[in-house]
């Protein structure tokens, strides 16, 4: 179904509070909770691993968006599964067999998402829609919240055309708000990650406020 997800990126959260966030999160509308995942090589910052992801699953009662940017992905595909991911994203950027790294994920049992930098082409991806339940459009180079949004509507509208009638959700993930959201859901996104425009102006002493962010979004 094609209704519109929002899914906060605890990127943006308090680091020493992730429990209690993604809880306040979720209790105030979150639709799924996105995790970052960066290695310090694939992107120039590192965030946490298998361990730390497998801790948060108890929190997560909605689904569990694992966003790997990391190179290589296969050796930790069965580590993400184990500690409970729903849905596993794998950078397209990151080797040479995407197509191998997506067979895997669904194999181990989750849903399969390939993620794009905004570098990369709508058609990068033309060979792969069939081993996936997810593209994750990217409208920021990765690595850090809060950076500006790069307009990728043309990209969003290719990818919607190629997908056809496939059960193929597009995700957007980089500089996210209350301007940018209805111009990607306009082009077909239905997935959309936010997370300095969530987090902003809370805590989780604060109740309310990320649902206000949530609903503004
Ligand atoms: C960027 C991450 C994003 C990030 C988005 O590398 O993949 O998920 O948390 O943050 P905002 O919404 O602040 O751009
Ligand atoms: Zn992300």
């Amino acid at each position: 179904d094609r209704t519109i997800k929002i899914a906060p990126s605890i990127l943006s959260a308090d680091f020493a509070n992730f429990g209690a966030e993604i809880q306040a999160i979720e209790a105030q509308g979150a639709d799924w909770v996105h995790i970052d995942v960066m290695d310090g090589h694939f992107v120039p910052n590192l965030t946490f691993g298998p361990p730390a992801v497998k801790a948060f699953r108890p929190h997560v009662k909605t689904v569990m968006d694992v966003h790997l940017m990391i190179a290589p992905v296969d050796p930790y595909i069965q580590a993400y599964a184990d500690a409970g991911a729903d849905v596993l994203t794998a950078h397209i950027e990151a080797g040479p067999h995407s197509h191998r790294t997506l067979q895997a994920i669904r194999a181990a049992g989750m849903k399969a998402g390939i993620a794009l930098n905004p570098g990369t082409p709508a058609e990068a991806v033309e060979h792969l829609l069939d081993l996936t339940d997810l593209i994750c459009v990217m409208t920021v180079n990765p690595g850090f919240g809060g950076q500006k949004f790069i307009d990728m509507t043309s990209k969003i509208r290719r990818l919607r055309q190629m997908i056809g009638d496939r059960p193929v959700h597009i995700e957007i993930d980089g500089g996210v708000d209350p301007n940018t959201a209805p111009l990607v859901a306009a082009a077909g996104a239905d997935v959309l990650v936010a997370g300095s425009a969530v987090f902003k102006g809370g805590s989780v002493d604060q109740p309310g406020v990320y649902g206000d962010n949530i609903r503004a979004v």
